[in-house]
């Protein structure tokens, strides 16, 4: 028998809704707010939930519509709730609940990094001992997976994520968010020329990216102070090799601990080009570990991510009541507990 799963994601500032039919992806539709939120310098969470409330209703009747299907062909409704925006999360989840109870369809709470890991699964199918690098705005994780829906945060950031680090830097020298997409830009103009801390530099597998975001802060301050111009491009790339050097110099030495066999990048973060090149450059000696960059589509917020897990979880008849309820710091390992 088929196996359809109508998936919802809104925990940020993206709007979207897929429809998967065992490994067919047939719709997945994104509305993003991202030209909304330039205007603020980053995302305004109550704007965004906003726009979630009039947008949903148009997403859902275009993936009905791209995917030829009709509410009575979906199994399941799969729904990201947690970790996002609080707001952000309960037009989604309130969404998924109408749809369930309205056609009395089964409703499967997904963890949103779940999703960002398993969107890898678009490109090559998991293999374990795995190893995930999850990088994005609201986080940085190197979560170690042995089997499917099997998830052990090895390391993360004590402070800042790295993307809000991408972001707030950014800021600083007043390039436009997101952050992180004018820097990676900026940085293939400029040179390595500024001299960065690199903060929590020992051989544990966590991180502190507050540490370096000030410094930078607190270089551009001075500069300024002197009158002296600061040099954008080479600040960008000065910033981006170092955040993205310490991540994979602490990162990597797991692939030895964990006998890895599989090494994936995911969160919007993992768009980024000097990780994507650098990542292929220090294991392309390995040749029992395969190394998993997610296509730029996969990397941003999108339901399809979250209608792979929903698939896995639909097996495991890991279902949810109508009073389940958006929880803004799930932790991933708690996925199971909603
Ligand atoms: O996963 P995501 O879309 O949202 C969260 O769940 O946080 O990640 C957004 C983050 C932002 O901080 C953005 O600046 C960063 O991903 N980002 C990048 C790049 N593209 C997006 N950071 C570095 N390089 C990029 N190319």
């Amino acid at each position: 028998m088929d196996k359809v799963i109508l998936a919802i994601e809104s925990s940020c500032d993206e709007t979207s809704i897929a429809i998967l039919k065992n490994d067919e992806l047939l719709a997945n539709v994104i509305s993003t707010q991202i030209s909304i939120h330039q205007k603020y310098g980053g995302v305004m969470p109550e704007v965004a939930s906003r726009l979630h409330v009039e947008n949903i209703g148009v997403v859902l009747k275009e993936a009905l519509e791209v995917s030829k299907m009709s509410m009575d062909d979906i199994n399941a409704i799969a729904v990201t709730s947690g970790p996002g925006l609080i707001g952000s999360l309960h037009v989604g989840l309130q969404c998924a609940k109408t749809l369930a109870l309205a056609y009395n369809k089964p409703l499967i709470p997904v963890h949103h990094l779940a999703g960002h890991i398993y969107a890898n699964e678009y490109v090559n199918p998991l293999k374990f001992p795995l190893l995930a690098i999850v990088v994005s705005g609201g986080n940085t994780e190197l979560v170690l997976m042995k089997k499917h829906l099997d998830f052990q945060i090895i390391g993360e950031t004590m402070d800042d994520a790295i993307g809000e680090a991408f972001d707030k830097v950014a800021r600083v020298v007043n390039l436009p968010y997101p952050g992180g997409v004018s820097i990676d830009k900026l940085s293939k103009e400029g040179q390595h020329r500024y001299t960065l801390p690199r903060p929590l530099d020992d051989h544990s597998y966590n991180y502190s990216y507050s540490g370096l975001k000030t410094a930078v802060i607190n270089l551009v301050n001075h500069l300024r102070q002197k009158g002296e111009e600061v040099n954008v491009p080479d600040l960008a790339r000065s910033f981006q090799e170092t955040a993205i050097d310490l991540l994979l110099d602490k990162a990597l030495p797991a692939v030895d601990e964990f006998n890895i066999k599989q090494v994936v990048l995911a969160g919007g973060v993992s768009a980024n080009s000097y990780l994507r090149e650098q990542i292929v450059t220090r294991l392309k000696n390995r040749d029992n570990v395969e190394v998993v960059i997610p296509p730029l589509w996969c990397t941003t917020d999108n339901a399809a991510m979250i209608a792979k897990v929903g698939s896995y979880l639909y097996d495991e008849k890991l279902f949810a009541s109508l009073s389940l309820s958006a929880n803004p710091s799930w932790k991933l390992e708690d996925f199971r507990r909603f």
